[in-house]
């Protein structure tokens, strides 16, 4: 539109896209750090693409965080929504302690409803033992969430901060230590990575794995705010598969800067 030619989105858009060298960027307006609405924004755009891309039959895989919470937020009611009878949303990986609000198995149950489509639950705690994590994934309605999750063909997922991941996520200190002294920067699909997108650490969880990604048709990227500049721009770096990215003004402006 108009006003977004005017305000200058669309170009930036356009170099974004030549710099992270990826297909499609959509900025939204604003800073989620400074303006708490923008999130729900990144929500509506978030929702647009996904649903741009709907064949009706579709597997979509969704990780947990707020932005993603914001999509399911968005999410207009399935009366807007043509072809959704054949429409399944599986949660990207099990749970992240407390707040569950924002969990994966909320946010597709959300979705789901919002769209009159089905979902299936992924109850297993995150950061297991090797042991629980074979035993768990040898577990029938385990493994059929995780064949579901390989074939997934939309991946919708958040990006975040390291340090403020492995505080959500009440790391050890041990752990803390190693991200630090390894200046871990971002993280997504409970991968820990620097700047250059090497990975540093994983959190041993059941659910969809970076070596999955190469596989689905669209990952959609959605994370904003200027305070993940540098954790969007190590995840497209280390990312298997490019993704479309969904981010807003405030993260836009540093990653173009950078
Ligand atoms: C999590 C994803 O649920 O959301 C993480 O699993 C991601 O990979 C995080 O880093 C981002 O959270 P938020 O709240 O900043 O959108």
């Amino acid at each position: 539109g108009v006003i977004r030619q005017l305000s200058g989105i669309d170009e930036m858009e356009r170099l974004l896209q030549e710099k992270l060298n990826i297909d499609k960027v959509v900025i939204v307006n604003g800073d989620s750090d400074t303006s708490p609405w923008v999130i729900d924004e990144l929500g509506r755009a978030g929702a647009a693409r996904m649903k741009s891309l709907l064949t009706g039959k579709n597997i979509i895989a969704v990780t947990g965080g707020t932005t993603m919470a914001a999509i399911g937020k968005m999410l207009p009611n399935v009366s807007e929504l043509p072809n959704v009878e054949d429409i399944l949303f599986v949660p990207a990986r099990g749970g992240l302690g407390k707040g569950a609000s924002y969990q994966a198995n909320t946010v597709c149950e959300q979705m789901a409803e919002k769209m009159n489509a089905r979902y299936r639950v992924l109850y297993v705690p995150d950061n297991l033992g090797e042991a629980a994590y074979n035993t768990l994934t040898s577990e029938p309605a385990i493994g059929e969430v995780l064949d579901l999750l390989k074939s997934s063909n939309i991946v919708l997922h958040g990006v975040g901060e390291a340090k403020a991941m492995a505080e959500r996520r009440k790391v050890s200190f041990s752990e803390l230590t190693e991200l630090e002294e390894n200046q871990a920067i971002g993280e997504a699909f409970g991968y820990y990575y620097d700047e250059d997108g090497n990975i540093i650490q994983k959190v041993r969880t059941i659910g969809l794995q970076l070596d999955d990604l190469p596989n689905v048709e669209h990952v959609i990227t959605v994370a904003g705010g200027a305070s993940k500049a540098k954790a969007i721009k190590a995840y497209i770096k280390m990312a298997p598969k490019k993704p479309t990215l969904i981010t807003d003004e405030g993260a836009a402006i540093q990653l173009l800067k950078g």
